[in-house]
């Protein structure tokens, strides 16, 4: 099949490239670029021996982005292009609404105008809140969002319920738990931009001592060492999830399907430092400080569903993901961090994009 993943280059898309590769399909990629690095492309090339098909656009673009599913004949689309940051998407609610919304509106538009009736959807465990029993299954309560990113994911399940109920599109809706690690190649992982906020990204840097010590947020939770605890899921066996949710939309006449992906077992804040210190080698300069506002004190999944429906489950351990995250720490360090040279490829970049659309614009004016 030819896929359409928006937001192809970013952590999730990129590792979902692969495994779809992998399995024989053709990603046919569409990323502004605003949260990942043009890299990947060649990264991507690295791991599957195959040029990917990719655009730099906003899938907010909804005439270009019907011209693409129609030039590339796609079948299914995976939607992974939002922004993400929950403490950004506070100071910047507008940012997260319009971005997260309008690319999601466009995207189901294209797919109308373009007759493709499959979509896969990025949600996100965070639409469950602070979760009254665990672990959380699919039919667990929504709690009211605590912040505008995650109202994002809320909203957009509803506007996909809607959207499927009313045209021929069938969705696949996946609420990913807590996703770390890289691909085992080392050559494409996680990017936070600036100072991560996620604990496993933060933890490699500030081991790799690229930043102060981490802070353990909270001891004092009823958990049994204190700490929060969470369901971390390896990005390669959640990108694994997405080709079963390909091959399950083939069969499926839901309109809408949910389903929950994670591993099933919470780890603690400790714990994940721990296992970190003892995969690696490595000791993690750390701090107990207090909690961090809006922290749950646990969330995990109840992956059966998934089991049972999809077929998939995790196979791979956190030990896995943590040295797997670690390996692309160490491969990122090799990497130029020097600000003009990035600013220089930044440069290079947007000069190749405009002679693209130049030419592109060219001809289109030569069709016409
Ligand atoms: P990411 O930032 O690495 O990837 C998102 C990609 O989308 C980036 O490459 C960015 O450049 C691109 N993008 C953003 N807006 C765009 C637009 N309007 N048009 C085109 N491209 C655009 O994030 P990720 O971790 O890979 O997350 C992918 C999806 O999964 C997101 O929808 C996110 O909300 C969701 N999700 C992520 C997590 C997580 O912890 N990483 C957890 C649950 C859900
Ligand atoms: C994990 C645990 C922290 C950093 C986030 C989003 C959620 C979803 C998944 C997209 C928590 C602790 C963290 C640090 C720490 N993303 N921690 N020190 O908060 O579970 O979920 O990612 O949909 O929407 O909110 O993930 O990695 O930030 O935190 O102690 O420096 O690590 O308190 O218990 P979280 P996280």
């Amino acid at each position: 099949m030819n896929i359409l993943l928006t937001g192809g280059a970013g952590f999730i898309g990129s590792h979902t490239a692969v495994e779809l590769i992998e399995a024989g399909h053709t990603p046919i990629i569409v990323d502004s670029l605003v949260n990942s690095d043009p890299e990947v492309y060649k990264n991507l090339k690295k791991i599957t021996n195959s040029d990917v098909i990719h655009y730099e656009n906003d899938c907010r673009d909804t005439a270009k982005m019907v011209r693409i599913m129609k030039k590339h004949k796609c079948q299914a689309v995976i939607h992974f292009a939002a922004y993400k940051a929950v403490g950004e998407s506070v100071a910047t609610p507008l940012k997260y609404y319009t971005n997260n919304l309008d690319s999601l509106t466009s995207i189901l538009d294209a797919m109308e105008l373009a007759s493709v009736n499959e979509f896969i959807f990025s949600s996100s465990c965070t639409i469950y809140g602070d979760p009254k029993k665990l672990p959380i299954t699919e039919k667990s309560p929504i709690q009211p969002a605590t912040n505008p990113y995650g109202a994002t994911k809320q909203m957009a399940e509803r506007i996909i319920e809607d959207v499927c109920a009313s045209s021929s599109i069938r969705a696949v809706m996946l609420r990913y738990f807590n996703p770390i690690g890289a691909h085992p190649s080392s050559h494409i992982g996680e990017l936070p931009i600036g100072t991560p906020n996620c604990l496993v990204p933060y933890l490699t840097q500030a081991t790799a001592q690229l930043r102060d010590p981490l802070t353990v947020y909270g001891d004092d939770y009823d958990t049994p060492d204190g700490s929060a605890i969470r369901d971390y899921i390896h990005v390669v066996d959640l990108a694994k999830a997405h080709v079963k949710s390909m091959d399950y939309l083939k069969t499926s006449h839901k309109d809408v399907s949910v389903f929950n992906i994670g591993t099933g077992t919470g780890t603690s804040v400790l714990e994940v430092i721990d296992k970190f210190q003892k995969v690696t080698g490595e000791q993690v300069p750390y701090r107990v400080g207090p909690r961090r506002e809006g922290d749950v004190a646990q969330t995990y999944a109840s992956p059966k569903l998934a089991q049972r429906v999809l077929g998939w489950s995790a196979e791979k351990s956190i030990d896995e993901a943590l040295l797997d995250a670690w390996n692309w720490q160490l491969e990122l360090a090799k990497k130029p961090h020097n600000i003009l040279e990035r600013a220089e490829e930044m440069v290079e970049h947007a000069e190749t994009a405009i002679e693209e659309t130049i030419r592109e614009s060219w001809g289109m004016a030569a069709d016409a």
